[in-house]
């Protein structure tokens, strides 16, 4: 179980830039979820859904030049996950104006959570055996 309390080398899939932005995730999540844990919720909610999106836009574009470099076979898959969760940003986005901060704050905890564990820890994993 993970905790979100601190980066373990186990959660590495093996490169170096790609692990240096896993784990700046993990301190978004981390930092988030003991704001939410200890009621301090004076959080912009704005500036972690904009973090993301920048993040988003990074990450996936760095992570997908790997996956073509080392000829990941599930690349089309992958980057369909990758855009799936774009788009969840991009609804958390839309909705930051019509909905209550803690409901917000709770969903980007429970989708950035998810997709640590559903994904950078079990899919992005996937690939690490092709890059060597
Ligand atoms: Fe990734
Ligand atoms: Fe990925």
């Amino acid at each position: 179980m993970v905790e979100f309390i601190e980066w373990s080398d186990d959660y590495c899939v093996g490169n170096n830039l790609i692990d240096i932005q896993h784990k700046l995730f993990f301190e978004m999540v981390r930092d988030l979820s003991q704001r939410v844990k200890s009621g301090k919720r004076d959080v912009q909610a704005a500036e972690i859904v904009q973090f993301l999106n920048d993040y988003i836009d990074m990450h996936f574009s760095d992570e997908e030049k790997l996956l073509r470099e080392i000829h990941f076979p599930d690349l089309k898959n992958h980057q369909a996950i990758h855009n799936e969760f774009s788009k969840s940003i991009q609804r958390l986005n839309r909705e930051l104006y019509s909905e209550e901060v803690s409901y917000i704050l709770d969903k980007i905890l429970s989708v950035t959570q998810n997709w640590f564990l559903d994904h950078i820890l079990t899919q992005d994993k996937e690939f690490s055996k092709y890059l060597h």
